[in-house]
């Protein structure tokens, strides 16, 4: 598994506070399959918001812990942003760093409103260049309420990423009914861990995409969790999936 969606650097934010504990979630992961992880900071007020080239460097540096103590786990760098309008103008400027360097950032929306900039900070970002990857989708109260929401985000060319635990009712339990519900309808582009840590949001991976295996088959389950983060960390194009997914009538089970 490539995992998009990780909170792994210590002390940067709300994931482990200590390089020790960064070490351990790093061997659960490896444990349950994870072979290549994006670290994805929080990029929101609540945290000192520390620029791409730090959040590069940090990477780095855990980098070289992980491989002193001989844990397989090849690490990249990217934040995970939360919503505002100016995001081009960060990213420009080089604040805030998309998924390996790449056109694909990972947007996270606020749980329980509806930015009413939403649409245009996204059509701002597409007419950019850059490809938001839609962290959670499940989770957004107005997307619970209205999957018409979502159809419309995925027409602006956004991707989603489903995180893992919801699918076990981790995140609760509407959470996990949206969340089987976009997976069966094919809405769903990628699935990551969103880990913080061994107790708080640990990754729960191998009993969550057992759940996954469920509702794809084999090659719909590896399509989620290694080609398209694959393509998405190595920069590649994807707007014919995009465009797969927002015709209706190519939704259903891959
Ligand atoms: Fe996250």
């Amino acid at each position: 598994m490539i995992d998009t969606h990780l909170h792994i650097l210590p002390g940067v934010d709300d994931g482990p506070a200590t390089t020790e504990e960064s070490l351990a979630l790093a061997r659960a992961l490896v444990q349950e399959g994870v072979q290549v992880a994006v670290a994805t900071p929080h990029y929101n007020d609540e945290f000192p918001r520390r620029p791409a080239h730090e959040i590069c460097e940090r990477a780095q540096n855990l980098q070289q812990e992980l491989d002193r103590h001989a844990i397989p786990l090849r690490l990249l760098a990217g934040h995970e942003a939360l919503i505002k309008p100016g995001l081009v103008e960060d990213i420009q400027l080089g604040r805030v760093a998309t998924l390996n360097g790449s056109r694909y950032l990972l947007l996270e929306l606020w749980n329980n409103a509806w930015l009413p900039d939403t649409e245009r900070v996204i059509f701002e970002l597409r007419a950019f260049g850059v490809v938001p990857v839609l962290a959670h989708p499940e989770r957004y109260r107005a997307l619970q309420q209205d999957t018409h929401r979502l159809a419309a985000l995925l027409e602006q060319g956004v991707l989603t990423q489903l995180t893992a635990s919801s699918l076990v009712g981790m995140q609760g339990s509407s959470a996990r009914k949206c969340a089987e519900s976009f997976l069966k309808q094919g809405l769903i582009h990628c699935i990551a861990s969103d880990a913080h840590g061994l107790t708080r949001r640990p990754p729960a991976l191998r009993r969550s995409l057992q759940c996954a295996q469920r509702m794809l088959d084999q090659a719909g389950l590896q399509q989620v969790i290694e080609t398209t983060p694959a393509a998405i960390i190595q920069n590649h194009d994807l707007s014919a999936l995009q465009a797969a997914t927002s015709r209706p009538g190519m939704r259903g089970r891959r």
